[in-house]
């Protein structure tokens, strides 16, 4: 795990563990008022936000976000001209930490994002947190999971990088949206 970066993921997932339909589309059951207003928090507390080329938030602030776009499209890291606070960066060339450099921030909390790949990336660099919302109402038969078809269910994969699953509350009790934080045990 870095020093100098935390990394949190934020992920709501249906009742079956999915994050998008079966083609790849993020329905809009998945959406939830209360689960927005606890992510926009946090990505407002955040040094930078990271994610796939399909995973931006598109919430009022997110112009004024730092981010990091993953991608294969560019070597190490190259800014973004069409967006001054991000860069776009290939994990397989540069480390996390210079494309965070490019961007003027040195650590600080990392919001992943996702997609699958995305948040297995971040897998292996090691999380601080996973906040792993639920629509405990919602199935999606044939969905993406979160961290891929070729991969464990959400919580067999969490408990095998190490992490706990902390208490589940309601974020929303009408709607069955609840919150699961998932956390490293202290060393
Ligand atoms: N429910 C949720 O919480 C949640 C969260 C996130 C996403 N979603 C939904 O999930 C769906 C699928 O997202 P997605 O699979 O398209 O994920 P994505 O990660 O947003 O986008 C995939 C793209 O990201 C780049 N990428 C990801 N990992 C990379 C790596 N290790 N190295 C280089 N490039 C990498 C690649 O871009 P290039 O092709 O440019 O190389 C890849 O094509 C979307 O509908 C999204 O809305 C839902």
């Amino acid at each position: 795990m870095s020093d100098a970066f935390r990394y949190e993921a934020y992920v709501i997932a249906s009742a079956d563990g999915m994050i998008a339909d079966a083609n790849g589309h993020m329905p809009e059951a998945l959406v939830n008022r209360a689960d927005q207003r606890f992510f926009n928090e946090a990505l407002e507390r955040a040094a930078v936000l990271v994610h796939g080329r399909n995973s931006h938030e598109g919430q009022a602030n997110s112009n004024r976000r730092r981010r990091v776009v993953v991608t294969s499209r560019t070597a190490t890291v190259a800014a973004d001209p069409e967006h001054p606070h991000a860069v776009f960066w290939n994990p397989q060339g540069a480390p996390f930490s210079s494309a965070c450099a490019a961007l003027g921030v040195d650590g600080g909390v990392a919001a992943i994002l996702g997609g699958p790949e995305v948040y297995r990336l971040f897998l292996k660099l090691g999380y601080w947190g996973f906040h792993l919302s639920r629509a405990t109402r919602l199935r999606v038969p044939g969905g993406l999971p979160v961290f891929g078809r070729d991969s464990l269910p959400v919580e067999a994969a969490l408990s095998a990088a190490g992490l706990t699953a902390g208490p589940e509350r309601w974020l929303d009790e009408k709607a069955a949206v609840s919150l699961s934080t998932w956390s490293r045990p202290a060393a």
